[in-house]
This record gives C-alpha cells, sequence and structure tokens, in this order.
C-alpha cells in the first residue's frame, strides 16, 4: 500500500519571548500556503525526527484568534524533558517546525454566551490554554472570568505581568488569584481542598448551571479540584480538564471481544482497508501500515486522533477527552479503539 498524502505541515518560528527562566513564547508563521483555523484553548502536535524514530508532543496555543494575535505557543522546559529543552534552549528564530495540525477539545461551551461566569484553576505552564480562554472571553463577551493560578513563586510565573495587566484593564469582570507554593499565608499558598472551597466563598458561584470551569495543571491537581466541584454540585459537563501529561499508560484493559475486524479508514483523498487485532488499536494497526493519521499522546488524555465512527461497534480502553454527548455522536478516540462485533468505519472529519 503506498503511503497517503502527508499531513504534516510547516511553521517558521518569527518571534521568540521570554516568559520566564524556564518558558519562551514561540511566534508562528504558517508556511506554503497553510492558514490554520483554531479556537481558543486548542494546541499544535509538532512532530521531531530523531534517530530512533518520529516522535510528537503538543503545545497549547497561548495567542487568542479573535484578537488579531499572530498564531504562537508557549513552553515550559520540563526537569529532563527531552524536546521542551530543546525548544526553550536552542530553537531561535528562523527555525522551522513540523506539525500535524490543530486539535482538542478544551474549548468554550457551544453557547457561551449561556454562561454567566467562568472559572480557571491553572497550574505552571498550564495557564497556556487558559490565557487563550481568558483573552477571547474578555474581548468577546461580557461574563466574569476569575483565575486561581498555581506557581512555586512568582519569579517563575508565566504570563505574570499580561495577567496584570488584564486585570487592571478588565477590573469589574476579572479577577486573579496567584497561590505560590512557596508561601506561609494557607489563603495564598497551595491549593487544597480546603482552600478552594475558600476560595469559592470568596469568588462566589451565581448559578451552578451557569457557570464553567477549566482545569489544566498536574493529574493530582485537577483530581483534586474536580472531586471538590462535583461535591459542590458543579455539573460534570461544566468541568473540562486538559492534561499535558506524556506518559504512556502501561494497562490497557481488555476489549469484551478481542477478534480482527477490519476498519475502513475514510480520510480527505483516500480510503483505507486495515485489518485490526487487538492489543493493537485501530491507530496503531493503520500505523503499522503507514497510514498519515493524526495523533498525539497514544494515552486517550490529548484528543489528536480523534475521528468518527460512521458504522459498527468500536470500544474504547481509555478516555479523558471525550464527553458522552461526543460519544454519542460516534466520536471515537483512534488511539484507544478496538472494532467489536464485527467491521467498522471511521473517518476524519477534522482533516475534511
Ligand atoms: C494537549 C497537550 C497540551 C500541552 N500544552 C503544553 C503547553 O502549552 N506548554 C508546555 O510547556 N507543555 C505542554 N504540554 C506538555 C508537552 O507536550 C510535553 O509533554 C512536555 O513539554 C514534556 O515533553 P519533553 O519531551 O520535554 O519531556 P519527555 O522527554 O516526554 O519527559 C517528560 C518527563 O517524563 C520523564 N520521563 C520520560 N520518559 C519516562 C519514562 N519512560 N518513565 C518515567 N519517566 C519518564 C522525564 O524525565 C521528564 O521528567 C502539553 C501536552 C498535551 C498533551
Ligand atoms: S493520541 Fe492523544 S488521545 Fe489519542
Amino acid at each position: 500500500m503506498s503511503a497517503p498524502e502527508s499531513i504534516i505541515k510547516k511553521v517558521k518560528i518569527v518571534a521568540v519571548h521570554t516568559e520566564t527562566p524556564q518558558s519562551k513564547t514561540f511566534v508562528l508563521e504558517p508556511l506554503d500556503g497553510w492558514q490554520p483555523e483554531y479556537q481558543a484553548g486548542q494546541f499544535l502536535t509538532f512532530v521531531f525526527q530523531t534517530p530512533y524514530g518520529e516522535k510528537r508532543r503538543s503545545y497549547s496555543i497561548s495567542s487568542a484568534p479573535e484578537s488579531g494575535e499572530p498564531l504562537s505557543i508557549t513552553v515550559k522546559k520540563v526537569d529532563n524533558g527531552e524536546f521542551s529543552r530543546f525548544l526553550v534552549y536552542q530553537i531561535k528564530t528562523g527555525d522551522i517546525l513540523y506539525t500535524s495540525g490543530i486539535s482538542g477539545f478544551f474549548q468554550l461551551p457551544a453557547r457561551p454566551r449561556d454562561i454567566e461566569q467562568f472559572f480557571f484553576l491553572a497550574a505552571g505552564s498550564g495557564i497556556t490554554p487558559c490565557f487563550s480562554l481568558i483573552k477571547t472571553i474578555l474581548t468577546t463577551g461580557t461574563q466574569h472570568v476569575v483565575l486561581i493560578y498555581s506557581n512555586k513563586t512568582e519569579e517563575v510565573t508565566i504570563f505574570l505581568q499580561a495577567l496584570l495587566d488584564l486585570q487592571q484593564k478588565y477590573t469589574k469582570r476579572f479577577t486573579v488569584r496567584f497561590l505560590y507554593s512557596n508561601r506561609f499565608n494557607v489563603y495564598h499558598s497551595r491549593l487544597s481542598k480546603w482552600l478552594l472551597l475558600h476560595l469559592l466563598e470568596e469568588y462566589p458561584i451565581a448559578s451552578k448551571d451557569k457557570a464553567y470551569f477549566y482545569l489544566c495543571g498536574p493529574f493530582d491537581y485537577m483530581q483534586t479540584i474536580r472531586i471538590t466541584l462535583l461535591g459542590e454540585s458543579i455539573p460534570a459537563a461544566h468541568i473540562v480538564k486538559e492534561d499535558f501529561s506524556s506518559l504512556p499508560r502501561l494497562l490497557i484493559p481488555k476489549p469484551p471481544d478481542t477478534s480482527a475486524h477490519q476498519v475502513t479508514i475514510t480520510l480527505p483523498q483516500q480510503t483505507y482497508e486495515v485489518k485490526v487485532q487487538y492489543p493493537q488499536s485501530i491507530l496503531a494497526s493503520a500505523k503499522a501500515q503507514h497510514i498519515a493519521l493524526p495523533y498525539s499522546c497514544e494515552a486517550g488524555r490529548c484528543g489528536s486522533c480523534v475521528a468518527t465512527c460512521t458504522k459498527g461497534k468500536v470500544w474504547m480502553a481509555y478516555n479523558e477527552v471525550l464527553t458522552d454527548q461526543e460519544i454519542a455522536k460516534g466520536r471515537i478516540l483512534t488511539c484507544q479503539s478496538f472494532p467489536i462485533d464485527g467491521d467498522v468505519e471511521i473517518f476524519f472529519p477534522e482533516l475534511s
């Protein structure tokens, strides 16, 4: 089978801004006529060629689409991290990066005007997609926005000055609470269930059905917040998470049917037939046939690999991204999907 037309696109670094000693914003210029369209909160997946194969990493877009800002990402160096260190320490203006495109479900609700309050809870580089969403709400909406932003120290706080400027510009609509884990005052240090409940008294929710919560930070941080919010009767559909974790999941549960089935994959230019046999997922089987599909984490966490199932039944081993409504519409994460009880047809609306 011949390889399909590549979905990889090129972007040039046209400016680099140092945000903190360990993080930088990269302004990107799409090349070769690519005109990316994105929603606030989405991310770009970058493809790196290494001597030991292709590797992918996703970075949230920190610019806001409606503001006329140029497309930008913000990267924080991770200790011992392979590509974040490369980006923060080596990439410079004029360099070219390769991307498989834009994806992500960390977006505003379908009808943002029905929402009265937006709460953001971000830790460290988790501010990046929140920053894009906050700027979008402040410039295009009328709602009130509360940001609770955790960092180790003020020095490592990404977008500190930009957030203070926004607070000054939108005094009545935007409240920022900075939490620093090096502070001794418990009201300003590490976020806990107790502190979150206290902050919700300080910044009260007017109506639980009209408030949306966006969480981005370490797994345990987001779990604590989510459980606390659910305990406060916030509807699960109003709590949106973005998981930056890149570690593979070690345990993959077994589908109820482990027999091989045929999967028809429709891409804009071509249709492929792939035999999928557990333990290989639909994505892994397509990759083995050199079919270029979008993906990043391969762990059911990012949403890059999303497709729509139009025929047959698919079972997902893990899903941190899709809501029940999206699943009801046939959306699947191909990296976690196995055909069960017969053959299956899927297509990629995002690539059309
Ligand atoms: C949807 C999404 C959006 C994201 N947005 C952003 C963003 O806006 N800004 C940002 O800075 N980051 C973002 N990330 C995180 C980013 O994609 C990378 O995961 C991050 O930069 C680390 O990549 P790395 O190659 O530097 O580290 P890696 O080399 O992947 O290592 C990460 C850490 O894991 C450890 N590690 C690696 N392999 C193993 C192993 N086998 N066992 C145990 N430990 C291991 C390393 O020592 C290191 O501490 C996002 C991730 C996702 C999924
Ligand atoms: S590649 Fe990230 S969810 Fe499938």
